[in-house]
């Protein structure tokens, strides 16, 4: 299995692969491929990786995609954080639980880190990514979700910004 940046014509199997992904979760839009491709065409996939793996043909095939993007705090909307958001984040359900979301979780959080970012937000189950160091704070928010599932992880030693976090209009997309 590799971990690399998505290029043009990766595009259309990081669509297939996202609604497979979220085919079947409870709490999914059924948006999250157009959510991509709106961060895409918004100019603000900062960091989109794909998964691939040889088949049994001996092609390769994307297995799995992360995305991150930039967000904003209310107050001061068109001010750089330094902080993105992750997701979505799929793998293919028949590669799921082989390490393969985590080893796409860790290469885009490193390469945020070099990038020079202050930290990263999601919304998720604390159980999967207390493994990766996101907690929840009360000190960072996300309008009209529980609270317990807003998690964040700073990369430095700073004290987390009280803000309250927007993510991209690209999010509202369906
Ligand atoms: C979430 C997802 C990306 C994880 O990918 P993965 O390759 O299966 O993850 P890994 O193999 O690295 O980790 C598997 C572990 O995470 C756990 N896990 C996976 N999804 C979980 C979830 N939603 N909540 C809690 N635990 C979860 C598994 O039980 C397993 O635990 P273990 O290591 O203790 O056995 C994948 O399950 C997926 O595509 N899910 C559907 C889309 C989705 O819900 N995305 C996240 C919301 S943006």
């Amino acid at each position: 299995m590799n971990i690399r940046r998505e290029r043009p014509e990766d595009y259309e199997a990081v669509r297939i692969v996202t609604k497979a992904a979220f085919r079947n979760v409870e709490h999914s839009s059924q948006t999250e491929a157009e959510i991509v491709d709106a961060l895409r065409e918004a100019s603000v996939l900062t960091i989109s990786l794909v998964a691939e793996e040889l088949n049994s043909s001996g092609e390769k095939e994307i297995i799995g995609h992360i995305a991150f993007s930039p967000v904003a705090f209310t107050g001061a909307e068109d001010v750089a954080t330094g902080w993105f958001g992750l997701g979505p984040v799929s793998v293919l359900p028949e590669k799921q639980k082989q390490g393969i979301g985590s080893a796409l979780v860790h290469e885009g959080l490193t390469l945020l880190k070099v990038a020079d970012a202050k930290g990263c937000v999601l919304l998720g189950d604390p159980e999967y990514y207390k493994r990766f160091g996101f907690r929840n704070d009360p000190k960072m928010r996300l309008r009209d979700v529980p609270q317990e599932y807003f998690l964040t992880l700073a990369f430095d030693k700073e004290e987390l910004p009280d803000a309250d976090v927007i993510y991209h209009p690209a999010f509202a997309s369906s």
